[in-house]
């Protein structure tokens, strides 16, 4: 049965998005159907297509009552929208339907798991909001509400930790046919911990273990976990609240982890070895992956930063996009990302330009687009200095640009979007430390109308920003302070 809730946001968003031209959204990134988008949930695949839901408040392009959209895809790229999956509409959800995920039951149903909210009066008179974990299961475009929710209470949490912080459950089915799910919490100290939760059936909860603390290491609270063994090591995706910045490793505010250990599955010990920003840019967070049938891990996270989006420039009848999906593996004990492969099926006009030597600014013929993928090879040139800065410009015209520069002698590469359009005094840079030869570094740059993705190194580390840019600011142009010779291989994304 579908609630009134869910039929008027249904309504609402069939309604609505044909206010929004398709010219005016990301081209292959996943924007909301109508107002406001956060978190990827239920990230998976199901009835032979991926499906991808998100945080949803379709009335507004601000933060608000959180429903659940949904969409389709065969290619992670040309998604097609489905109706609205869940409404705040039970008692122990009223105030939002918060992040979650999904697999599938063996009687073939999707099971969704997500954090129900419910602002309650506490003790001393306050109101506070409640967070528990629910339970729908369904066909893949209705869902119904588990009739025992929630499933997880506060009852369930190891003592100390906090009824006001406990969500985003990650479930997955494990090789012994048991269902596991990792779920944020905040524990007595304040910062963050993620719970490990085992189920027979998907529907009857117990606590199985503290799988992590924080202990005021990276940020307070942990949001947003995923947990998952890839290329032989155990990886734990976390996303901190109010993070100090450590180096250029992390920044101040919402940041992502990723932590890189083995698992002791006998004893429950995931045993932590090294960590790691996900994403050096300004707009990424929140994290979530699938297994596809070919054995992919991939990775899809919101971007943007609770820090960064709320001044927007633009009141645009739709907020939000979700980054590209991304191809993980473990290299040397470092995360490597890369574009989904599907992404070069959209490859179009492909301009070559190489051997390329320069000095302070060039633009070539058929270099230029707001939907791309570049692809830049740069050196420095023999028996001349190493160039100070290399420079790539792009959603440029007389008063826009954004801008990658890298400095070998400082081994920093900067994004930069101040002269995007913006008129906000909000983050528009981040400096990234970044591995390179004399000089030598690979750079691979999508663009996708409102958003920036490079990646370092054949994936070593990723930057990604959003940008507001007009549309006809299409330039790009490269610049060099020193000499410097690059190869160049461009081609238009449709
Ligand atoms: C992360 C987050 C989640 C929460 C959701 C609410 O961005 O704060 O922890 O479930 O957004 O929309």
């Amino acid at each position: 049965m579908t609630s009134p809730f869910l039929q008027k946001a249904r309504k609402y968003e069939e309604t609505y998005e044909k206010n929004i031209k398709k010219e005016d959204r990301p081209e292959f990134h996943l924007s909301p159907r109508v107002g406001w988008m956060n978190d990827p949930n239920g990230f998976s695949f199901y009835n032979g297509q991926y499906h991808l839901f998100y945080q949803y408040y379709p009335y507004d392009s601000r933060w608000g009552l959180m429903h659940w959209g949904h969409a389709v895809s065969s290619d992670l790229l040309h998604w097609t929208y489905l109706p609205a999956s869940l409404a705040p509409d039970e008692a122990y959800d009223k105030d939002g339907c918060f992040s979650g995920s999904a697999t599938v039951l063996p009687d073939g149903r999707h099971l969704l798991m997500y954090t129900g909210v419910a602002k309650e009066i506490q003790k001393d008179g306050s109101i506070r909001e409640v967070q528990r974990q629910c339970i729908a299961a369904g066909d893949g475009i209705n869902y119904e509400k588990y009739e025992k929710n929630p499933v997880l209470t506060e009852v369930d949490l190891p003592e100390g930790s906090s009824r006001y912080d406990f969500r985003d459950p990650k479930i997955w089915q494990g090789k012994d046919g048991d269902y596991y799910a990792v779920i944020g919490s905040r524990p007595a100290d304040g910062s963050g911990q993620i719970l490990l939760f085992k189920s027979p059936d998907g529907f009857e909860w117990r606590f199985q273990e503290i799988l992590c603390s924080n202990r005021g290491r990276y940020g307070k609270m942990w949001e947003c976990p995923d947990f998952f063994e890839l290329d032989g090591k155990q990886l734990l995706l976390v996303s901190p609240q109010d993070m100090l910045p450590q180096g250029f490793e992390y920044h101040n505010g919402n940041g992502t982890v990723c932590i890189i250990g083995s698992y002791d599955e006998e004893n429950k010990k995931f045993v932590e070895e090294r960590n790691q920003a996900i994403d050096y840019g300004i707009d990424f967070y929140a994290p979530q992956t699938l297994l596809t049938a070919d054995g992919r891990r991939i990775m899809i996270g919101w971007l943007q930063n609770w820090d960064a989006c709320l001044p927007v420039t633009v009141r645009a009848p739709w907020f939000g996009q979700m980054s590209l999906p991304r191809e993980l593996s473990v290299k040397d004990g470092r995360l490597f990302q890369k574009p989904v492969r599907e992404l070069e099926t959209l490859r179009k006009n492909e301009v070559r330009y190489m051997d390329l030597t320069f000095t302070d600014i060039l633009q070539l013929s058929g270099v230029s687009g707001r939907t791309i993928d570049m692809e830049l090879s740069i050196r420095p040139v023999d028996d001349n200095p190493v160039y100070q800065k290399f420079a790539v410009r792009f959603a440029q015209d007389a008063t826009h640009r954004t801008a990658v520069s890298f400095r070998p002698h400082e081994s920093l590469l900067k994004i930069d979007r101040k002269f995007s359009g913006s008129r906000r005094a909000f983050i528009h840079q981040r400096r990234s430390l970044v591995r390179h030869c004399g000089g030598r570094i690979r750079l691979r740059l999508i663009l996708d109308r409102f958003s920036a993705e490079l990646f370092v190194n054949d994936g070593e580390q990723v930057l990604s920003v959003s940008i507001q840019t007009p549309l006809k600011a299409d330039g790009i142009s490269f610049f060099c302070d020193g000499l410097v010779n690059m190869d160049i291989v461009k081609y238009d994304l449709a």
